[in-house]
C-alpha cells in the first residue's frame, strides 16, 4: 500500500515533479526550524536529494506527499516514518515526522495525516513502537501527537539542522499495544 486515502487527503508517494512545489512550501523557517533534518534555506538541490533518498527507503520506513483528495497533483506537505538517521537518536528507534505548507495550518490536516500514517506504520510495516519528539516551542505539534495517541515521556533536547540550534523538546512515544488498544 503506497498511498492512503483519508476523509480529505490523499497521501501518495513523492514524485520528481513535486520538487519545485516542495521548495516553494518548505523553504520557510517556521517549518524547517521545527524539524530535525530539514535544511534551511531549502534549495532545489535539497529537494532533489530528498526525493532521491525517499526512493531508497528501507522496509521499516515510508514517506508520503500530503495532498488534498480533489487536487492530488499539488503537494501541501510531507510526512513519513523510519529509522532516525542524521540525528542524535538511537538507530533502532523509528521516528515520525510531518509538516504542512503554512497556508494549510489550522485545518486539522496534520492530525488526519498523522493518524493514517501511524496506522500504516503499525499495520503495514509491522513497526512495534514509534519514538518521536516535538520542540517545546511547538505545542501545535504536541497536540497533533497527543490526538494520535502518543504519550509524553518527558523533556529532552532536539537539534534542528534548519535553525542550527539545540532546544528543549518533549519525547513522545506510541507503542503498537497502545495503538491497538485505542483502536479497539
Ligand atoms: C505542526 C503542524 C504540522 C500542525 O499542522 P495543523 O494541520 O495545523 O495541525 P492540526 O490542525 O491537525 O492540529 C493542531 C492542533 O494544535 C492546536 N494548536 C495550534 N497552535 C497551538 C498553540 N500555539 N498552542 C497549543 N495548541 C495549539 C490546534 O488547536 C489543534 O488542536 P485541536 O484540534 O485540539 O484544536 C504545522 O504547524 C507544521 O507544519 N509546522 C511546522 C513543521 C512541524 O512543526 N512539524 C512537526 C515537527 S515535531
Amino acid at each position: 500500500m503506497n498511498q492512503i486515502e483519508t476523509e480529505r487527503l490523499l497521501l501518495r508517494p513523492m514524485r520528481e515533479t513535486d520538487a519545485p512545489r516542495l521548495v516553494k512550501l518548505a523553504n520557510r523557517p517556521e517549518i524547517a526550524h521545527m524539524l530535525a533534518t530539514m535544511p534551511h534555506p531549502y534549495s532545489l538541490s535539497d529537494a532533489e536529494d530528498f526525493l532521491d533518498n525517499v526512493r531508497k527507503l528501507p522496509s521499516n520506513a515510508a514517506n508520503f506527499a500530503i495532498t488534498l483528495k480533489d487536487a492530488p497533483d499539488t503537494l501541501i506537505g510531507g510526512t513519513g516514518y523510519g529509522p532516525a538517521s542524521g540525528t542524535d537518536k538511537p538507530p533502532h528507534e523509528i521516528d515520525f515526522g510531518y509538516w504542512l505548507g503554512l497556508e494549510y495550518w489550522g485545518k486539522g490536516y496534520a492530525t488526519e495525516a498523522a493518524k493514517a500514517v501511524i496506522r500504516h506504520a503499525f499495520e503495514v510495516s509491522s513497526i512495534e513502537q514509534i519514538d518521536t519528539e516535538h520542540l517545546t516551542v511547538n505545542p501545535a505539534s504536541g497536540r497533533v501527537l497527543a490526538k494520535a495517541g502518543f504519550v509524553d515521556k518527558g523533556e529532552r533536547t532536539c537539534y534542528s539542522q534548519g535553525s542550527g540550534q539545540t532546544r528543549p523538546s518533549r519525547k513522545m512515544v506510541l507503542s503498537k499495544a497502545r495503538y491497538q488498544e485505542r483502536k479497539g
